[in-house]
């Protein structure tokens, strides 16, 4: 709470410090990533909240593209919930994809194809061949601004006309105390990797205004951003606003989060509530 409150009232930002490695290949770093994002992990509730809020840019028959995979959780939770669309994960990192089609076939989920792809370049998939586009927790791997230029630009370039993007990331915060506590706070369950791993995240990140200008140079003014309330820990940049979550989501999102713990829902109601008091309600809430 108190490097909240000092977040709030510090002045300037840090300069951002790339990723030491862009591409997520060590083992380790992998499986502990994965780890947290599997049904009992940290980043299980995250990657709910994500479902929900990205399910509102999705429609039945669209096909999705998801912008750095990664090892698949976050993305397979998403075409869990939404059935009637086809997805396909990139990344570029052969580990993770070899992560997330371990997984798919543990979990048989069948609306979704992987394809290594190195960003910005959107190699191999057809100018104006999507519906939506989207990106959770990645764009910060980006080596500069050219690149995240670069990657909206090809956004554009596959999404078809009138197409939808959801993306999110950390912002860059302005303490880089801040950022430590962050990546420690939960030191005794998390493998020094991940921790590792998440104050790289944070010191990488882009700033709120980095990105939604990125994607505002290349949409225009109907790029919305929201971000969590007073400290732009999350912020999501989206390509107009939300449409309504159908009810085949409402219902698998219920499902998902019936099965949490405790502790998982109220991490899950904390995210929920942060990013609310920022101005980015649910799209529906999946205790009710
Ligand atoms: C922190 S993970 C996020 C994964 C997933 N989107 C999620 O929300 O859990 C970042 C991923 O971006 C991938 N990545 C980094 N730079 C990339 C690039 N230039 N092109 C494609 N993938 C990249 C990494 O390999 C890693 O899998």
């Amino acid at each position: 709470m108190m490097h909240f409150l000092l977040e709030t009232f510090a002045q300037g930002l840090p300069a951002r410090v790339p990723e030491p490695e862009m591409l997520m290949r060590d083992a380790a770093q992998v499986d502990a990533y994965a780890a947290q994002g599997r049904q009992h992990g940290f980043l299980a509730p995250l990657h709910l909240y994500h479902a929900i809020q990205a399910s509102a840019f999705i429609c039945p028959g669209d096909v999705v593209l998801d912008l750095a995979c990664g090892p698949g959780n976050q993305l397979m939770q998403i075409a869990r919930m939404n059935p009637a669309a086809q997805f396909i994960g990139i990344d570029a990192s052969a580990e993770m994809l070899d992560q997330a089609q371990q997984l798919q076939a543990c979990e048989a989920v069948d609306n979704l194809s992987f394809q290594r792809c190195l960003l910005p370049a959107l190699e191999g998939v057809a100018s104006h061949s999507v519906d939506a586009v989207i990106c959770t927790m990645a764009l910060h791997h980006l080596p500069d601004l050219a690149a995240l230029a670069a990657t909206f630009g090809e956004i554009k370039r596959v999404l078809k006309p009138g197409g939808r993007f959801y993306a999110v990331d950390f912002g860059r915060l302005k303490r880089v105390q801040t950022q430590r506590y962050l990546a420690r706070q939960r030191k005794r369950e998390w493998p020094e990797v991940f921790c590792v791993d998440y104050y790289n995240s944070l010191r990488a990140a882009f700033s709120a205004e980095e990105l939604v200008g990125a994607a505002r140079d290349v949409f225009g003014e109907q790029v919305e951003l929201r971000q969590t309330h007073q400290v732009p820990l999350f912020v999501a940049v989206m390509s107009g606003p939300p449409m309504p979550v159908g009810a085949t989501q409402q219902q698998l999102a219920r499902a998902a989060y019936q099965v949490f713990d405790a502790k998982q829902r109220a991490d899950f109601r904390d995210i929920a509530r942060f990013f609310w008091q920022g101005g980015y309600p649910l799209a529906f809430a999946p205790w009710a």
